[in-house]
């Protein structure tokens, strides 16, 4: 959580701050704040709320200087406040620093420090970095040492940066489990949280590893490893394109990258898949040998990426035929997974940068298991930790609720699937051609989705207002049920539900009541007459029905208020179509209440901390 921007340069630091931090504000957005070095002055603004409040604080006010920080919060020690907002200054006002991430031993440093006769102003841990970079600072150590020997004496994981009132040309970094990148700049250098704060400027980036310590002039990066020998990192080109970070005419970034769906899924196909239809994962270094050990497969994520795990579930052991595990990160490595050399550990994750995601990987790595995750941030901590990659090119995720990145997600897992079955000889070739073929239609069929639009919009106007709405399916719908409920609940604050649909009886009916909207997934040709029996157990209660189906089953209209269709395809590729209504549903609830739809409270895009 949080979002850091650090700029050196030759111009003044104000503007490129605020338009770096606004491209993090997805990180956090419950304070925002500036520091700048000025003709030996540190300058610090700092306001609670989004970074607009920051700006109006500013006004027209010129902040001058070379060298900036600045910081979007997501609060975790101490409430949101302007005291409590970064930049935080060390105890006699020379250091500024921003922190991402937990101080883990905050308490017992300031306690030493509060005992040194040092005072603090804030609850937060970032504070007592601040002040014990400044103390060193004080005692004469360079910036960059002061850095270093505080950050030894610090536990936890975070990234940091810091200016010193009397360092016109130089700012410092640190990174330990926590994202920052060095942007290389001509004449300029940066940090940042991730690659969309600096797209605008460069390209081109050194990825730290854990523990570098960095110091950044205008013309020189000088990165220590953590033993402090001085060291290079590799550079890496990203290919994202400007404007992908861009909101450019649609109102929300939720609903530009619900539309973007169709083109990341070509993109992923186009560099996996073969002229002649083969799957061919890019740069793919397990081996058939390799693979040909494991005798069960485990998938570890949170929130959406979970939901796609589960999705993922089915289509393994349909086709592959090893027994497969989903886990919620969180709980991976607290019931002691049986996970060893034969497991093939799966981690799903569009930022990369999920601290759960990511101590279940290293618990999975420790155990022996090979991983492989499933990424969408190029050079993420998740990516550069596992055995093997398989990108998502969805492009920047900006809105916390995710959309694109659960569709590109899934489409790996099919891809996935198709060549593990084919290494392993579970797949014929007819099945195989028939699933890619399905897989090639889905840009062009999720277009003919989209055009649900103003009919989703229609019913939303009607029905945002209802406080309960359940998603009920069988099969792989329950798995997209399940994500249609959270998006409903992150962005519109409606109390949701999703629950495989033959539960229900079992108890959760007994909450149904005649204005309960029941949203049911009826896709699954297999389990089409199963699910009509379940939709009618609800109907009996009174419930409304909101139903999406595939064309031509319109035996589904008796039966629902509302039906919605997804074009003919195979019950494999459903999870592709279906979840698409539902992301419109939620998005148009959410906007017909008037909420922050691409920052919902309470939440942030990119969940740092355990
Ligand atoms: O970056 P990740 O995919 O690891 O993030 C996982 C979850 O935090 C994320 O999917 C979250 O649930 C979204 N807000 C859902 O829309």
């Amino acid at each position: 959580m949080c979002g850091i921007v650090g700029y050196v340069g030759t111009e003044a630091p104000q503007g490129i701050i605020l338009e770096g931090l606004k491209k993090l504000e997805y990180r956090g957005y419950d304070s925002a704040g500036i520091a700048v070095v000025d003709n030996g002055e540190l300058k610090v603004r700092k306001h609670v709320g989004a970074i607009v409040n920051l700006e109006r604080m500013i006004g027209d006010e010129k902040l001058g200087g070379h060298v900036g920080i600045g910081h979007t919060r997501w609060a975790t020690h101490g409430a949101p406040s302007d005291i409590n907002s970064h930049p935080h200054l060390s105890a006699d006002g020379k250091v500024a620093l921003v922190h991402n991430g937990l101080v883990e031993n905050y308490t017992e440093i300031k306690q030493r420090l509060l005992e040194e006769g040092f005072s603090f102003r804030s609850e937060t841990d970032s504070e007592v970095a601040a002040v014990l970079v400044g103390k060193y600072y004080a005692e004469g150590l360079e910036l960059v040492e002061a850095l270093g020997r505080a950050v030894s004496e610090m536990e936890g994981t975070f990234a940091l940066a810091a200016v010193a009132y009397d360092r016109p040309d130089e700012f410092v970094a640190f990174r330990r489990n926590a994202p920052l990148i060095v942007g290389k700049g001509r004449g300029c250098n940066f940090v940042a949280s991730d690659f969309s704060a600096l797209l605008k400027y460069t390209k081109d980036v050194h990825l730290l590893e854990n523990d570098d310590l960095v110091l950044l002039r205008p013309d020189s990066v000088t990165i220590w490893d953590k033993d402090r020998k001085k060291v290079t990192r590799e550079t890496l080109h990203i290919s994202w394109d400007v404007n992908a970070a861009e909101k450019g005419d649609y109102e929300h970034f939720m609903l530009k990258e619900i539309y973007e769906q169709p083109q990341g899924i070509m993109e992923t196909l186009r560099r996996n898949l073969t002229d002649d239809g083969r799957v061919d994962i890019y740069d793919m270094k397990l081996t058939p040998e390799h693979f040909a050990q494991f005798n069960k497969v485990c998938i570890v994520a949170c929130g959406t990426a979970y939901h796609a795990g589960l999705v993922g579930r089915y289509i393994l052991e349909k086709i592959v035929k090893l027994p497969v595990e989903v886990d919620i990160a969180s709980e991976f490595r607290y019931r002691d997974p049986f996970v060893d050399e034969k497991t093939l550990f799966i981690a799903i994750s569009q930022s990369g940068e999920t601290a759960d995601t990511l101590e279940a990987l290293r618990e999975a790595k420790k155990k022996g298991a090979y991983v492989l995750s499933i990424v969408n941030v190029v050079g993420s901590t998740v990516a550069r930790e596992s055995d093997d990659v398989f990108y998502t090119w969805a492009g920047p995720e900006i809105a916390v609720a995710s959309t694109k990145a659960y569709t590109t997600q899934l489409l790996c897992l099919y891809l996935l699937a198709l060549y593990f079955a084919d290494l392993r000889g579970t797949i014929d070739a007819d099945h195989y051609r028939e699933m890619v073929d399905a897989l090639v239609a889905v840009p062009k069929q999720m277009e003919e989705v989209l055009e649900m639009r103003p009919a989703i919009e229609k019913l939303a106007k009607k029905l945002y207002d209802r406080d309960q709405v359940f998603f009920i399916g069988r099969g792989i719908d329950s798995s997209v049920a399940y994500e249609g409920s959270l998006k409903l609940k992150e962005i519109s604050y409606i109390n949701s539900f999703a629950i495989a649909a033959g539960e229900l009886k079992h108890g959760t009916i007994a909450l149904m009541e005649p204005k309960t909207i029941v949203i049911a997934l009826a896709t699954q040709d297999r389990l089409f007459d199963k699910m009509v029996s379940n939709i009618q157990e609800v109907k009996a209660r009174n419930a409304q029905i909101i139903s999406i189906a595939k064309e031509g089953n319109t035996k589904i209209e008796e039966h629902s208020d509302v039906t919605f269709y997804i074009p003919q395809c195979i019950d494999e590729v459903t999870p592709l179509l279906s979840v698409i209504p539902l992301q419109l549903y939620a998005y148009y609830v959410a906007k017909e209440k008037h909420c922050e739809i691409d920052r919902p409270r309470n939440l942030a895009k990119s969940v740092t901390v355990e």
